[in-house]
């Protein structure tokens, strides 16, 4: 029998303290529903006494959503469990998640008070909120730094108030596994009545090691973790539910189980990175671009010839559609074969494979990574020159004038120029170049960094556009962002080699 670990996803709670990523209220629905559908035990929804909109956020995710327990967050404060109890009245499983600090640190410098009394607090936090809901969990914040003996004593003492669930968090993201794992263990061993309740792992990622400090958390007894989906939130994050859900998925011999739907991980990243506007690192374990996606011929090779080669887990089981072979300058001839064949060439005979990959090669050279387009351009022997230029930019904008950019490019040494209006400075400048260069280009993704700090500073810009269902990155960097994001869309433009050959054709 495998022992079943419960997901807790705090995603709209914990992952939404994200400075700058907060969402509304139907979007935070609609990412609750997804949750319900990956099958996550509970979904924290928020906090409801910080703020109207979280309380409405949990009202109406209770509404929305029926499986799962729904917690709300509170401090040991009893107007807050009286908020939290009003906002979980419409869920059928409700939960309220209540609790304090438990570190030195916290009982001195932030409530200025004593261990003892703060035991007290959080016992007496739990009898209230007791009054309204049968399921409380209670939080010791900043366990991860408390020392185990007095951590022991809380947990003993809100477990015989009736806390359901103890979450040890890692608050700070302190711990390595070996001291988190013994933390665990340490309760597990010394705590009366531990059994009455589950104990639960809430890491940080400061170091890095919150996945890590959560698997040594079940390992030593600990039966639910407390996640967010792309690993979201404050400062480096929270532990991530993909990561954990793909170990126990990966790892059977740990003898654990889940009930997610993991197909439904991938999808959902998306929906979470784009709603919240935070792009997803493309080397993230599971659901980053290059998760599945091997560039070097030899792993190609591999690949191709028997999956379980270089991959652990299958792509679609996490709902990405397939492992991409990406064509760079590293790719072998298995892999362009493998394309070429997909793009419905046939199979190649070995002297026309040669022939074509030496033309790839040297388009490899020039390029990051080829595309479908460029491909066959190859096979169709007119390898496409195309390339835009930047000449000039001008950009009229301010309040309460509409903005308005002229922009002019030379295309394969032919001289456009175009003029656009638009919402704002960037979107006039992207506009005029959609005027010449043709529509069907989506922006997907747009990401302005500063370099470094002060008004003189540069601009980075990285973009992701979709032309003809294909996605291409864009990069500009200027200390004016308006022209950053002009280089970064024009940086990506010129990877599309056909639609800007079919465009100059039409233009000329
Ligand atoms: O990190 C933490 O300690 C928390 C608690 C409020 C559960 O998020
Ligand atoms: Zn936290």
């Amino acid at each position: 029998m495998k022992d079943k670990i419960y997901i807790f996803d705090t995603t709209l709670r914990d992952g939404e303290q994200v400075p700058g990523c907060q969402l509304s209220t139907p979007e935070k629905v609609e990412i609750a529903k997804q949750l319900e559908l990956l099958g996550v035990d509970i979904i924290e929804a928020g906090f409801p006494i910080s703020s109207p909109m979280d309380f409405n956020s949990v009202v109406q995710i209770s509404k929305a959503v029926k499986e799962p327990t729904i917690c709300a967050l509170t401090r040991a404060v009893e107007r807050d469990i009286e908020v939290a109890a009003e906002a979980l009245k419409y869920t059928k499983r409700p939960r309220i998640h209540t609790g304090i600090g438990a570190s030195d640190y916290h009982i001195k410098y932030k409530f200025n008070s004593t261990r003892d009394k703060i035991i007290e607090r959080g016992v007496a936090a739990v009898k209230y909120a007791k009054k309204f809901v049968e399921d409380i969990e209670f939080y010791c914040e900043d366990s991860g730094r408390a020392e185990n003996e007095y951590l022991a004593r809380m947990v003993e003492a809100v477990i015989a108030a009736g806390a359901t669930v103890v979450n040890i968090p890692d608050t700070t993201g302190y711990c390595t596994p070996e001291s988190y794992g013994e933390k665990i263990r340490y309760l597990m061993e010394n705590v009366k009545g531990v059994h009455k309740a589950i104990l639960s792992c809430h890491c940080h990622n400061d170091l890095g090691l919150a996945t890590a400090n959560t698997l040594a958390g079940i390992r030593n007894g600990a039966r639910q973790v407390e996640v967010t989906i792309n690993g979201i939130g404050e400062r480096a994050g929270n532990t991530s539910l993909e990561e954990i859900a793909m170990i126990i998925k990966t790892h059977k011999h740990l003898n654990f189980e889940t009930q997610l739907d993991t197909r439904r991980i991938y999808p959902l990243s998306l929906l979470v990175s784009k709603m919240m506007r935070m792009p997803v690192q493309p080397n993230k374990a599971i659901i980053g671009r290059n998760a599945f996606a091997h560039s070097s011929g030899i792993h190609q090779d591999g690949v191709l010839k028997y999956r379980e080669n270089y991959e652990i887990m299958a792509p679609e089981d996490v709902g990405v559609p397939q492992n991409s072979i990406v064509l760079t300058a590293r790719s072998g001839k298995a892999a362009l074969s493998y394309h070429l064949e997909r793009l419905g060439y046939g199979k190649l005979e070995k002297p026309q494979l040669e022939k074509i990959y030496q033309k790839f090669l040297d388009l490899a050279d020039s390029k990051k990574d080829l595309s479908d387009d460029d491909l066959i351009v190859l096979m169709e022997g007119k390898l496409s020159e195309s390339k835009i230029e930047l000449n000039h930019l001008q950009v009229l904008c301010g309040d309460p004038v509409r903005p308005i950019a002229t922009i002019s490019v030379e295309v394969n040494g032919e001289q456009f120029e175009a003029t656009a209006d638009g919402n704002g400075p960037v979107n006039a400048s992207l506009r005029a170049i959609d005027k010449i260069i043709g529509k069907g280009i989506f922006l997907e993704e747009y990401l302005v960094q500063a370099m470094a700090n002060g008004s003189k500073d540069t601009g980075k810009v990285h973009m992701q556009v979709k032309y003809q269902e294909q996605l291409y990155y864009g990069f500009g960097v200027d200390e004016d962002i308006v022209m950053a994001s002009v280089k970064a869309y024009l940086n990506a433009c010129n990877k599309m080699p056909l639609a800007i050959k079919r465009k100059v054709e039409v233009l000329s």
